[in-house]
């Protein structure tokens, strides 16, 4: 058995209660101002004040002094769209000179000019490229994140994409949960004909990637002239059947009511809420759904951030996420993410902590092992510059991840640096 001791070091971490934290709870943090952890085979045994921790610990062990930075768990990133083949600059050129997101969707740009690259692109060359933009990640702090497919459109080319997912992660030290996005948007092949599309995603797509375990869950991104909520409603029914969970990519551009949706099918949760009304994150309060907000989106389609604030008066549990893909927000950095909650969303820089930790772990199914520094977790933490998270959102532009451990490794960066 490998036992490690971490100490000295400045320790802040949300604790899990069981359940993601909202309400006043989302900025509530434990404090150890000189802490220690103590690991075995990669698993938290304690956390907390260094006498505390020193004193249960005999015998043979491997002692790394933390030099008195900060130390917080490791990000988890629960929405992003790393797997892709092809960036899209010339897109973006468009949408800074005015052209909206949605009209280079209709003009078969978009989300559709992904899936032209996915399909030119092989397994392998995706499960590389979706790797790169992983360690871009690892080495900024994330250590555990969602990825979709939803670039295939078509039964091949989404399996193909899944299994791509699964090969970078059997690479990857990072946890990988993987989501099914067949419905991302309406294959050129099926214009004006999205329920005949649905209808193959829940006889064909659905079965397969449920039975080869490619994926955990099911989503679908509801939006003007994308998919209706009638037609999520449809898919979700088919996925919660054969006994998969559903999250939603929710009133992004217009409120479609994909907030009452998730709360009506229980979504583990649910995405983007820009334009969500009142009473419909009521309603996510009512059958707690994770708010999965995306800023880095908000940011680069220049629209206004979704009601942080509001969630969290409603005791709707808020997570950050990058939503990292090659159109809407092209970043890897959680604490990017993390900044523009802070500065544009008026999230306080604890409650962000929490929503880029904990609650992003409940918001893909995977609290039980990382999220936050309690006994039983695997060791995933950071260590950062500064005295305080808060340089998280105060340090713009650069990482304030000094280093990163997954399992109780050390994964990028080093002690001492
Ligand atoms: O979450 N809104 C839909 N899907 C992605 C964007 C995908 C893309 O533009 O390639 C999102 O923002
Ligand atoms: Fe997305």
């Amino acid at each position: 058995m490998v036992r490690q001791l971490f100490r000295n070091a400045k320790i802040y971490s949300p604790v899990d209660n069981g359940r993601a934290l909202k309400g006043s709870e989302q900025g509530q943090l434990v404090h150890y101002p000189c802490g220690a952890m103590l690991v075995e085979d990669g698993v938290i045994q304690v956390t907390g004040d260094e006498g505390v921790v020193l004193s249960g610990c005999a015998g043979d062990i491997q002692e790394t002094d933390c030099e008195g930075r900060c130390l917080i768990p490791g990000f988890v990133d629960p929405h992003t769209h790393m797997c892709f083949a092809k960036l899209r600059e010339r897109e973006f050129e468009m949408r800074i000179d005015g052209t909206p997101y949605l009209e280079i969707l209709r003009k078969g740009g978009g989300i559709l000019s992904s899936v032209t690259a996915v399909a030119a692109a092989s397994e392998e060359d995706l499960a590389v490229n979706t790797l790169k933009h992983a360690m871009s990640a690892l080495a900024l702090g994330t250590t555990t994140l969602e990825i979709k497919s939803g670039y295939g459109l078509d039964v091949e080319n989404e399996l193909k994409m899944l299994r791509a997912i699964q090969r970078m992660a059997e690479e990857s030290p990072q946890d990988v949960v993987s989501t099914f996005l067949g419905a991302h948007a309406v294959p050129v092949e099926f214009k004006g004909r999205a329920d005949d599309y649905i209808s193959l995603i829940i006889d064909e797509m659905l079965p397969q990637v449920w039975r080869e375990g490619l994926a955990r869950y099911c989503d679908i991104f509801c939006e003007e002239g994308v998919f209706t909520i009638e037609q999520g409603r449809r898919l979700f029914s088919a996925a919660k059947k054969i006994g998969m969970e559903v999250k939603i990519h929710a009133d992004e551009v217009h409120d479609l009511g994909g907030a009452a949706l998730a709360a009506e099918m229980r979504a583990c949760s649910a995405d983007h809420l820009l334009a969500a009304s009142e009473i419909n994150i009521k309603k996510m309060a009512e059958s707690d759904v994770v708010a999965n907000l995306l800023p880095a989106t908000a940011y680069s389609l220049r629209k206004s951030y979704a009601n942080a604030r509001l969630m969290i008066e409603n005791n709707v549990p808020v997570a950050l996420a990058t939503d990292c893909n090659p159109g809407s927000s092209f970043t890897e950095s959680m604490q990017f993410i993390i900044g523009l909650a802070v500065l544009n969303m008026q999230m306080t820089p604890a409650e962000a902590l929490v929503a880029s930790t904990l609650n992003s772990a409940y918001a893909i199914g995977m609290a039980d092992q990382v999220g936050s520094l309690d006994k039983g977790k695997q060791a995933d933490f950071l260590l950062l510059e500064g005295e305080t998270p808060a340089i998280l959102a105060y340090h713009a532009g650069v990482s304030s991840v000094v280093s990163v451990f997954k399992k109780g490794q050390l994964i990028s960066g080093g002690v001492g640096v």
